[in-house]
């Protein structure tokens, strides 16, 4: 049996994307291996957002091609695919930039992947097309046990693509126009991962919340609507959904935050900026304030609700004044947990061609302070669960003996001791102390989410 090694860099859309072609490799007689050394097949699923993303897949090249070359000493091929958005992005570069690479394929059409790979090796393949076809109708559907070694949580895509053109951002480039996937296939996918064990759906888009796929009524389905269809499957005990626009939050999807319990109380949402004038610039159509108050609404729904958020710092001619705006919102609003990042020029995005870049000393002073208010408010929330009892998915057993693992509605890890709990049951723990990356917690009783 041949193996493949899958490497996949950034978002969770590439964690599921390397799991489909797992799968689809898997009917071509390819076995997974988690080491490259023993791979006669290495693909790396790459991530194009920032420049160190993006470089990262080139230094990581260098290192396969030695393994290529010394392979090829003991008489055996290695096939080289560069997938995801830098192949997207980059296309005939990567060839030419990297000689190991024998084929490159974009986020949309890695279903070719087993016909690029019959080509002989002489012949090196770019496929960057944006097809007409669905790739998902050509993906074989994962088998049981694939679902099972993945665990009781999964990411299920529900919808690709951006159409809001943020002047920063790559992706409506790397992965196109949004389309979201019909309804149908969506419950299809979701009934195999519930038979198969899995107790958490994260419903994965780059733009989720701006789902809106055919129903099986004909009629156009919102987030919100698809959300209380997936509750009532047998099985899925917890739901959740990333990542989201602040304009895409309807009144359908922040009800469903009151109504539906399977949907937890998390919502990752990034603001980006807290300037109006750097928002604008942004092209986020919405302002600080609007922000504020999308929040207080989506708060009076959920009032338990852990907030996430993403940041950049140094934006082309963000002034002090402009980074305190985006300091002070992050000190209203309060953030359970957070990514930011320092302003990384993007080759074919409008705010690459700003005359006015930060330069590096400032991105990184604003970058620390942003940084030590959203590590204290994490702490904070932590801090806050203590003494609360809270349901907990477990997920696997914990870092020492006798010991199990799983996550708080809020996405904490959490471990308690047991010895007579499994993997996929929900149950309530006391929360007797917050690490620095865990919460410590007593098992008190079966969760309230068991009985789904
Ligand atoms: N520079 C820095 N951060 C970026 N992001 C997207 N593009 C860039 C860029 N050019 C961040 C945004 C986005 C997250 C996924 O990555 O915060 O929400
Ligand atoms: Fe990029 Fe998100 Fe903006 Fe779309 S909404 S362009 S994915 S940052």
């Amino acid at each position: 049996m041949k193996k493949v090694f899958v490497k996949s860099y950034g978002c969770q859309m590439n964690v599921y994307d390397a799991e489909r072609m797992a799968d689809m490799l898997a009917t071509e007689g390819y076995s997974e291996t988690k080491v490259m050394e023993e791979a006669d097949l290495v693909i790396l699923n790459t991530c194009h957002i920032r420049e160190k993303a993006a470089e990262k897949v080139y230094s990581e090249l260098g290192r396969v091609r030695e393994l290529k070359n010394e392979r090829e000493a003991a008489g055996r091929e290695t096939k080289v695919v560069v997938a995801g958005c830098v192949a997207q992005a980059e296309g005939k570069e990567i060839l030419r930039r990297a000689p190991a690479v024998d084929v490159v394929v974009g986020p949309q059409n890695y279903h070719n992947l087993p016909s690029l790979l019959k080509k002989p090796l002489s012949e090196r393949v770019v496929d960057t097309e944006f097809p007409v076809e669905d790739k998902f109708d050509h993906l074989p559907k994962p088998s049981k046990a694939a679902i099972r070694n993945r665990g009781v949580s999964a990411f299920l895509t529900i919808q690709e693509g951006c159409d809001k053109f943020c002047t920063f951002c790559v992706v409506p480039y790397t992965r196109g126009a949004e389309v979201s996937r019909p309804v149908a296939k969506i419950l299809d996918e979701a009934l195999r991962l519930a038979d198969a064990g899995v107790r958490e759906l994260t419903l994965i888009g780059q733009n989720v919340n701006a789902y809106h796929g055919e129903g099986p009524d004909g009629a156009v389905w919102s987030l919100g609507r698809l959300l209380h269809r997936l509750a009532e499957i047998p099985g899925i005990a917890r739901l959740r959904y990333t990542t989201s626009h602040p304009r895409d939050m309807d009144d359908e999807l922040i009800a469903a935050h009151r109504d539906l319990p399977a949907l937890m109380p998390y919502l990752h949402l990034p603001v980006q900026s807290g300037s109006d004038r750097i928002l604008d610039v942004m092209n986020r159509k919405h302002t600080g304030d609007e922000y504020r108050r999308l929040i207080e609404r989506i708060r009076k729904a959920q009032p338990n609700l852990a907030l996430s958020s993403d940041f950049i710092v140094g934006f082309p001619g963000e002034t002090d004044a402009e980074f305190e705006d985006t300091m002070r919102l992050i000190s209203d609003v309060g953030f359970a947990s957070s990514f930011s990042f320092k302003y990384s020029p993007r080759p074919g995005t409008p705010a690459a061609d700003i005359e006015t870049q930060v330069s590096e000393a400032v991105k990184a002073e604003r970058l620390a302070r942003l940084q030590n208010l959203l590590e204290m408010q994490r702490q904070a929330f932590n801090r806050g669960t203590v003494g609360q009892t809270l349901d907990v998915l477990l997920e696997k057993p914990g870092r020492h003996p006798g010991q199990m693992a799983g996550k708080s509605p809020y996405l904490q890890p959490v471990q308690f001791e047991s010895d007579r709990h499994a993997v996929g049951e929900i149950v309530t723990v006391r929360i007797i102390q917050a690490g620095s990356n865990s919460l410590f917690g007593e098992w008190i009783g079966p969760g309230s989410q068991a009985a789904a």
